[in-house]
């Protein structure tokens, strides 16, 4: 007998035939899935197989009561109760490292497209308001001989770290509170408020957890440089927008690059209307090679664990 499973949103189709193999798979194929259909369709299904932008809370895990494994495919794991999960014995995994390198190459993207202005530029030339080559024409601001600073040197942190020095940035990083940090080469760890302080471009790479939820307010903005770029690709909620878009205003940092919000898809209106933030909609790891990737690893977590195995990528204890 074939494994009942809830995929909540199509993959790719290798992974997708590898699943179809060994089980019988039900597709709710909609975004977004309302929680009512994600409980109605969960009871008697052995593993469910979601996004980041499904509420994995107690009620649905109480609907899940047959679910051996919940397999999110993302790295990041804040929409998941994992205590709940355990407490019911439910195994949860993520998909760490397959998209290590293509978030690390959408944060250089961002850092670059805030640094020299290109979507500004980009703007105006489209609106036809570009005159010319000009002297002092939209500057940027160089990265080479400036510091960067890594909040969160996991395995993103340091793939962006890693790439610094083609960029000719030295590179410092800090921890929220007294997490333990592995050294890395060539980076020295400071103090939060020391890379607020003399950071050129700050990178934020911590997951989202109650520790980090508005770790950059306005009291973490007003210590920042007045031409400092603030970039975030980790979660939305671990910068507070509003306070963003005040320090913005108030010209306290000179631009922000943004991939993630507190409330996707909505965006504080606020940001939207300013020229000088980099909005991308959450597109960190999306490239075809990386999401690919993701799902044949979440498809291999479920596997594994149905199959009594255990699985590759669990998601650590709260
Ligand atoms: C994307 O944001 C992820 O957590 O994988």
């Amino acid at each position: 007998m074939k494994f009942p499973v809830l995929l909540t949103y199509r993959i790719p189709s290798g992974p997708a035939r590898a699943l179809d193999e060994a089980c019988d798979v039900e597709r709710l194929d909609e975004r977004p899935v309302t929680r009512e259909r994600l409980m109605a369709r969960l009871p008697g299904k052995l593993a469910l197989i979601c996004l980041l932008t499904e509420r994995i809370d107690r009620a649905v895990l109480d609907a899940g009561r047959d679910l051996k494994v919940v397999a999110n495919i993302a790295v990041g794991y804040d929409n998941i109760d994992v205590a709940a999960a355990r407490e019911r014995g439910i195994v949860v995994t993520n998909t760490p490292d397959v998209l290590t390198e293509a978030t690390a190459e959408c944060t250089w993207a961002l850092i670059l497209a805030a640094a020299r202005r290109i979507p500004e530029g980009e703007r105006l030339l489209r609106r036809g308001a570009w005159t010319g080559w000009a002297l002092d024409f939209m500057l940027g601001t160089e990265l080479a001989g400036k510091q960067l600073g890594i909040v969160g040197m996991g395995r993103i942190g340091r793939a962006v770290a890693a790439r610094a020095p083609a960029f000719g940035m030295r590179v410092v990083y800090a921890e929220a509170g007294d997490h333990p940090a592995p050294q890395v080469d060539g980076a020295a760890r400071v103090s939060l408020d020391e890379l607020l302080v003399g950071s050129d471009v700050v990178s934020l790479h911590v997951p989202l957890t109650p520790e980090t939820r508005h770790l950059i307010d306005r009291r973490a903005l007003a210590r920042m440089r007045r031409t400092a770029i603030l970039v975030n690709t980790s979660r939305g909620p671990v910068v507070d927008e509003a306070a963003l878009a005040w320090a913005l205003e108030e010209r306290l940092i000179a631009a922000a690059a943004l991939d993630v919000y507190e409330r996707e898809p909505a965006v504080h209106p606020a940001l939207v209307a300013l020229e000088n933030v980099v909005l991308a909609p959450h597109m960190g790891s999306g490239t075809i090679e990386t999401r690919t990737a993701m799902a044949d690893l979440a498809v291999r977590n479920v596997l594994a664990v149905l199959n009594g195995r255990p699985p590759i990528t669990p998601v650590p204890s709260p």
